[in-house]
């Protein structure tokens, strides 16, 4: 089998089923195309467009998307594609860039536009009867977002809608069946975008709709298998939602040829290290080799308070000992990463999709002998993730895991780090954790956790004074982390918190709720 040195996805080699294309220009809603896709029941992979056309040819797709991006199409080195694409046959929509550059390059002219279209637009459809406006009506509201648009049209082509800025808002050339349209039927502000992305799923590409999430474990098992074959394969698990559901995916492909590393850096919540070893090598027969790292990671954050240094000294302790333990394993060649698709765009290309990988185990080596890399979720967002790991028999516990951050802990420990307040810690967090699922309230808040604060403060408990340490409690609602709005626990539930943590946790007399949003705090407090 020959092995790469890019990171591959799993890619059929053969299509056992209908296939749409989402060519990546680089747009920020590339993602949510491909969703769109998928919720209509058509298997779609996202594909940079630098993808050769023979790969593009080969895989037969019933229809390509061409995404927005940030680009001018006609400055030089703006993303483009070879021209032979459009003769294919194959039915292409062109969104915003994408459909700038169908424009461009069948001799169309693009050109900046007089203003600015940013937001919400009236769009007005002047050709109803054409298959991407059937059953939608005359004018909705459509999202633009573009600086340059389409002036005058190719040869062939003529406009389907237009709106008070935009006089080829979408046009088409219904033999060739290419599509283009300046606005983004992918998001919800534009009201008939998926009704448009149906039309052309179905009216122009033919598809039938048939494909379910739950078919893509056994094709991603078959790929996995040919893509491993006889070699032996190594993952770096971290007890997360993304490693547990890629480790899972590879040991239902490939059975023991799977060796997982588990480090325990002594900086997971209470009992989770052990769960991850209960489930794994317990529950799921994994060859897991557990690392008891917890002394040498305390050893090295002793003293230590600067956020950023105890990130880059955890980070780089984890490689050190992953390392370590992977070197006595030196006939696997192979390494499992559970990028998921929203790691590749954060990062912008392949090789930074790797840095991020790392970044949420903690970093992983970045030249070693491994001679392959496999991201079996490279094409999945979060919840299809979350979906599989369920279609693969992973518990609720790790499937609707929160998020947790890398470096554990040690970043919800203000100052430095010691074992006697992890301890705190862990405990109150785990309180936390009992009350806010006790009061049915751990599906509807996105993240909760306790803080424990570089603060002591004085109190009283029986006659005496105290002078004991500050919980503080965080919960947010979110939908990606990137903003987050502060959860509004009912009162009773804080106080039975705030009661059982200063009764139950010792040294701890007083706790505090954390009322700020996203932005323009953050969720963690380091
Ligand atoms: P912030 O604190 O930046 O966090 O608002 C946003 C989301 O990211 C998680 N987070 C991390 N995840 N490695 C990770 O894998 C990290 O170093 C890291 N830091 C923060 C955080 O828990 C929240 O969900």
């Amino acid at each position: 089998m020959p092995l790469q040195h890019e990171p591959q996805g799993v890619e059929l080699s053969q299509n056992t089923h209908e296939l749409i294309i989402v060519l990546d220009f680089g747009g920020q809603y590339n993602q949510l195309i491909a969703r769109r896709v998928r919720e209509a029941n058509i298997y779609c992979e996202i594909m940079p467009f630098t993808t050769p056309l023979e790969t593009l040819k080969q895989r037969q797709p019933k229809g390509i998307i061409f995404t927005g991006g940030p680009a001018v199409v006609f400055e030089e080195n703006a993303p483009k594609i070879e021209s032979e694409l459009l003769n294919l046959g194959i039915p292409i929509l062109g969104i915003c860039y994408g459909a700038q550059l169908i424009a461009h390059q069948l001799g169309g002219i693009v050109a900046k536009a007089t203003h600015r279209e940013y937001g919400s637009r009236q769009l007005q459809v002047v050709a109803p009867k054409n298959p991407i406006f059937a059953q939608i009506p005359a004018s909705f509201t459509c999202w633009m977002s573009h600086t340059y648009q389409v002036e005058s049209l190719p040869e062939g082509f003529h406009a389907l809608a237009y709106t008070d800025s935009c006089q080829n808002a979408a046009f088409s050339n219904d033999n060739s069946r290419i599509y283009g349209v300046q606005f983004h039927p992918e998001v919800v502000h534009t009201s008939a975008g998926t009704a448009l992305l149906h039309n052309f799923l179905f009216n122009v590409c033919q598809c039938a709709g048939d494909w379910k999430m739950g078919d893509l474990m056994s094709e991603y098992i078959d790929n996995l298998q040919l893509k491993i074959g006889k070699n032996k394969i190594l993952c770096a698990l971290s007890g997360g939602v993304d490693s547990s559901v890629a480790a899972a995916l590879v040991h239902r492909a490939v059975g023991d040829q799977l060796t997982c590393i588990f480090v325990d850096n002594g900086l997971l919540r209470q009992g989770e290290a052990d769960d991850v070893e209960r489930v794994f090598r317990k529950e799921f027969n994994i060859n897991l080799i557990r690392v008891d790292a917890q002394e040498r990671f305390l050893t090295a954050l002793a003293g230590i308070s600067d956020p950023e240094q105890k990130r880059k000294i955890i980070g780089e302790l984890f490689i050190r000992v992953f390392e370590a333990e992977a070197a006595k394993l030196d006939d696997i060649r192979l390494l499992v990463q559970g990028t998921i698709y929203p790691d590749v765009v954060e990062s912008g290309n392949t090789h930074a999709a790797i840095i991020k990988t790392h970044h949420n185990v903690g970093g992983l080596p970045k030249d070693t002998r491994f001679t392959g890399i496999v991201e079996p979720l490279r094409q999945l967002f979060k919840d299809e993730v979350r979906a599989l790991g369920r279609a693969l028999g992973l518990p609720n516990t790790v499937v609707d895991r929160q998020p947790f951050p890398g470096p554990g802990l040690a970043i919800r420990i203000m100052g430095d780090v010691e074992e006697s307040k992890l301890e705190i810690l862990r405990h109150a967090d785990a309180i936390l954790r009992e009350e806010i699922a006790l009061a049915g309230l751990d599906k509807s808040i996105w993240q909760y956790f306790a803080v424990l604060t570089n603060t002591k403060t004085v109190g009283v408990m029986g006659d005496e004074r105290t002078y004991f340490h500050t919980i503080a409690l965080r919960a947010v609602s979110s939908t990606d982390g990137m903003t987050a709005d502060w959860a509004r626990i009912p009162y009773d539930t804080l106080e039975k918190i705030s009661s059982r943590i200063t009764n139950e946790v010792p040294k701890v007399s007083r706790i505090v709720y954390d009322i700020t949003s996203k932005p323009p705090a953050t969720i963690e407090w380091e």
